[in-house]
């Protein structure tokens, strides 16, 4: 049977974090895949984190099953940390998720279930596994223009332009900060405008948000997912703690459906939960007990915040310093953006071949597309990283 199996499309970001580990060179310099990294190249375990697993490991005292939709502890902590009660609970249906990943697949099989016409609308360019997952799940997806290639910001008059074109009932994903892969984001006037054009074409938002506290802080980079989520009767909101908790291989995540009223809201829920069952039954519990506790006590709270900021603050200096040091070797400021952008990601605006050059002449790993991940940088190698995008000629 398995003859009949053709070969599937390697995943662009996942191809890359393989071939880095394989390269034998001291000097190569990982901007591939979206993880933090510390100055010495460690992707650490957050500090409030350990201390939560160091309480945990005293006090559990079962493994048994939690609830279908997840423990509903920490799905009320984690759709407060989101949301903030910009949505009446009456309204809220939840269901914890294997990570982000899990969260957009299954947002997206409620939509096919609910509306197997819809189209899903996509920023250009977006998270290639967005692509890959409408795709697997044979849906009609559309691109909408985001990024100005120019001036590396946000091309709003044309992604008003295209999302003009949206019909009833289709969904458009949204990135709700810090944006992946190119770094820029929409402003709150923008936020704005464009929920009012969705509710004005009845359309669904799909919002992804998986860098909040990355951008411009944890209650700033939710404002854009508030603002939309109270204004319109519907929406969908895809919440991952990989990040902002940096629990990336507990798979912790969350899938909440905002319904008009609690009528709905019941029938949502309820197709949450069915779809959980069917897919993997209980959600992952350990990442999920973790940042509930974290987020509930406000000791461990205060921890996480206090080391997500200096995260934060950290790939802002990065973003800072490599702009300057590009400045000093350039003498123009065409890549002042890089300070601009927000989140882990810029995309540098190299071709392709520039892109093979620094990894095969500098062994810098960037996605093909030319996006860094900033915080795969450190203040040594950031002008190894300077000196390669003068010499590829970007
Ligand atoms: C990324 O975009 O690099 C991260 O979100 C990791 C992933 O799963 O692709």
């Amino acid at each position: 049977m398995f003859e009949h199996l053709n070969a599937q499309a390697q995943d662009k970001i996942m191809a890359l974090m393989v071939e880095y580990r394989e390269d034998p060179r001291d000097t190569k310099v990982d901007l591939g895949v979206g993880v933090y990294k510390d100055p010495t190249g460690n992707t650490p375990v957050m500090r409030a984190v350990k201390a939560a697993e160091k309480q945990l490991l005293e006090k559990e005292t079962t493994k048994s099953y939690t609830a279908l939709g997840g423990d509903p502890a920490f799905v009320k902590a984690l759709s407060g940390l989101v949301l903030n009660g910009a949505v009446e609970e009456g309204r809220l249906a939840a269901a914890a998720q294997p990570g982000g990943t899990g969260a957009i697949h299954q947002a997206l099989e409620l939509v096919k279930m609910a509306n197997p016409d819809a189209t899903v609308w996509v920023s250009d360019p977006t998270w290639p596994n967005h692509l890959s997952i409408i795709k697997h799940l044979k849906m009609k997806m559309t691109p909408y223009r985001y990024f100005d290639n120019d001036t590396r910001a946000v091309d709003f008059s044309g992604m008003m332009a295209d999302l003009g074109n949206v019909a009833a009932g289709d969904v458009v994903i949204l990135h709700g900060c810090c944006h992946n892969p190119t770094g820029a984001n929409l402003n709150m006037e923008q936020w704005k405008e464009v929920t009012e054009l969705l509710g004005a074409k009845q359309a669904l938002p799909l919002i992804d948000i998986a860098y909040q506290g990355f951008g411009d802080g944890l209650e700033a980079d939710a404002l854009g997912v508030r603002h939309i989520t109270s204004t319109l009767p519907e929406s969908l909101i895809a919440a991952s703690c990989s990040k902002n908790f940096g629990v990336y291989r507990e798979r912790t995540g969350l899938l909440m459906a905002v319904s008009p009223d609690d009528k709905m809201k019941a029938v949502t829920q309820q197709n949450l939960t069915h779809l959980n069952r069917q897919n993997f039954s209980f959600p992952p519990d350990h990442g999920a007990r973790v940042v509930q506790m974290i987020l509930d006590d406000p000791a461990l709270r205060t921890e996480w915040e206090t080391e997500l900021e200096e995260v934060r603050n950290t790939m802002l200096g990065l973003r800072t310093q490599l702009a300057e040091a590009l400045q000093a070797r350039t003498g123009s400021d065409r890549f002042g953006f890089l300070a601009e952008h927000r989140g882990m990601f810029s995309r540098l605006g190299a071709t392709p071949e520039q892109v093979e050059t620094m990894k095969e002449k500098h062994g810098i790993y960037m996605v093909g597309d030319s996006r860094m991940n900033i915080a795969g940088l450190n203040k040594d190698t950031v002008d190894i990283l300077a000196d390669a995008i003068v010499d590829a000629g970007v």
